[in-house]
């Protein structure tokens, strides 16, 4: 699996140009993209400006020397390349399982062009086997997790390595939501959104146009 994550991460550091704001995504395949930048940086003398979308992306990139700016110190990012959960086949995507989707919402709204990094067992016809992240602001949390319990979502709190209710970055709770399968992602996007005191929410409807998927036959680029 390693194997896979790493070969679409180097197969997207292709689509990074002399000159570009790269949006940095986060997780196990994004730091796979990230590794090669640093690469590129180094040998290449490849000239890149990189905006984060997590602290433990921010770390890495900070250690390979990649120079970084946040997302309001750039006009626009050219290109962001993230890992995702899960895809369907409209391309349509949950995020959020390293806690990062906040940050990488925000980086990819802002982003000219978007591509996602998986291995093949992330695809599916419709999302639902992989759980929805919902980052939401502390006060009135327990109010949102009970709404979310009648409704039938079987929420359950993102915890810590401690067991207590993990922070994110940005300081807010998560709340993970079991549907085993979404046939209307637009709807219950809709429905989130709408959702007094979530800041955010991991599924990604319609953002991005291109996913970059290894499997044990090779690399293949769906696009639409
Ligand atoms: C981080 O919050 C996520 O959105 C990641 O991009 C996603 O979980 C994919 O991570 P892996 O590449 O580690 O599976």
């Amino acid at each position: 699996m390693e194997n896979l994550k790493k070969q679409v991460g180097i197969k997207a550091a292709e689509f990074v140009k002399d000159g570009m704001t790269v949006g940095l995504g986060t997780g196990s395949t994004a730091a796979f993209f990230v590794e090669e930048l640093g690469r590129r940086i180094h040998d290449e003398g490849l000239s890149i400006i990189g905006v984060t979308t997590s602290s433990v992306t921010s770390d890495q990139a900070t250690k390979l020397g990649i120079p970084l700016k946040s997302i309001d110190e750039v006009d626009f990012v050219d290109l962001t390349v993230d890992g995702a959960d899960e895809v369907d086949s409209k391309l349509n995507g949950i995020k959020g399982g390293g806690a990062a989707l906040l940050m990488e919402k925000i980086v990819a709204t802002y982003s000219r062009d978007y591509i996602w990094i998986v291995d093949e067992s992330k695809l599916s016809e419709n999302l639902g086997s992989f759980k929805v992240p919902v980052e939401v602001i502390p006060y009135g949390a327990e109010q949102i997790f009970r709404k979310f319990t009648t409704a039938g979502y079987a929420p359950t709190w993102r915890e810590d390595d401690k067991g207590n209710k993990l922070i994110t970055d940005m300081h807010h709770y998560l709340i993970d939501l079991h549907i085993s399968e979404i046939k209307h992602p637009e709807q219950l996007a809709q429905e989130l959104d709408l959702t007094v005191g979530v800041v955010e929410h991991g599924l990604f409807n319609n953002m991005v146009k291109k996913v970059i998927v290894a499997g044990h036959d090779g690399v293949k680029i769906i696009e639409k």
